[in-house]
């Protein structure tokens, strides 16, 4: 095992999010497709399992497989099998593909899955994603938890005038279930047909309505408690602690080393590398992480 990656802010890096495609079947309004500009030659099979492999030889506690969409890959189970099991793996999802595949991808190791779900209501799914896939979403939903693909979080990007009325009824879904978790997410701003919702009102009143506030130290996101119903609340932009305790590196889908969600001018390309050329850049990545307000 090599030593743990620590940046020179002291942070270390224990997870790694790998961006398995720049497409996707969903065409959302406020989508930061991870920081990827321009549709990109994905990594192969073997250029991925060549990261993985890199990354399983440091203490990291876990990957994240994210895109565009990962379901659309058909390698995907392949993809997952790679990562060595003490390294927990889990996947970031639209869901409208999850039906036929949550038991196979519990299967081949993936301990669980956050998806992506802003709104409850079909007209309101339809005008945010561009498809009219909520059922196919609930059907995948319901398929991760019988696969046991949890906790299975609820990513709900609250959209000023869209959907941040449906905080009730988003309550109401989760309630109850010990498996599922509400995550409301705070807009990051990339253009002009969204705005970001008053997520600091929001959480305040959350609290205030919390039975038991667990706070992830080390973390820069809070749980809570509403009456059954478990919530987090994640702030990207207007939480100085976002930068502070972040423990992520990112891989684009075509194989650059992303230490920033942020930031676009630090990548490092490491298609085509292994061995100790890769090492050597995976720590020149690390090197190169710089919170975003210094
Ligand atoms: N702001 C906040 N979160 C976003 N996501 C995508 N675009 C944005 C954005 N502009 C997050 C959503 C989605 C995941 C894939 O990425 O949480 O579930």
């Amino acid at each position: 095992m090599n030593q743990a990656l620590i940046d020179p802010f002291g942070r270390q890096i224990t997870n790694v999010r790998i961006s398995l495609t720049p497409a996707c079947n969903l065409n959302c309004i406020y989508c930061h497709a991870e920081g990827e500009e321009h549709p990109k030659n994905q990594l192969s099979t073997d250029e991925i399992k060549t990261i993985i492999h890199a990354f399983s030889r440091y203490p990291i506690r876990s990957m994240k497989f994210t895109g565009g969409e990962p379901t659309l890959r058909d390698d995907l189970t392949e993809i997952i099998r790679s990562v060595p099991s003490h390294i927990e793996s889990s996947m970031t999802t639209n869901g409208t593909l999850l039906e036929d595949i949550a038991h196979d991808l519990k299967d081949a190791g993936l301990s669980r899955v956050n998806i992506s779900l802003d709104t409850l209501r079909q007209d309101r799914y339809k005008q945010i994603t561009g498809k009219d896939l909520l059922g196919d979403v609930l059907a995948g939903i319901d398929a991760a938890l019988d696969a046991g693909l949890t906790p299975v979080k609820l990513n709900m990007v609250l959209l000023k005038g869209i959907n941040d009325d449906e905080i009730p009824d988003f309550f109401q879904f989760v309630r109850g279930n010990r498996d599922l978790v509400l995550q409301i997410i705070e807009l990051m701003e990339f253009n002009d047909c969204t705005s970001h919702a008053d997520v600091d009102n929001l959480e305040k009143k959350i609290a205030s309505q919390s039975t038991e506030i667990l706070t992830r130290r080390m973390h820069h996101r809070k749980k809570y408690c509403v009456d059954g119903a478990e919530v987090e609340v994640v702030r990207p932009l207007h939480n100085t602690e976002f930068c502070a305790h972040c423990n992520r590196i990112r891989v684009t889908s075509d194989g650059k080393l992303k230490p920033c969600l942020l930031r676009r001018d630090n990548e490092v390309d490491v298609r085509g590398k292994s061995g100790e050329e890769l090492d050597a850049l995976i720590h020149k990545a690390v090197q190169q992480r710089r919170p975003f307000n210094q």
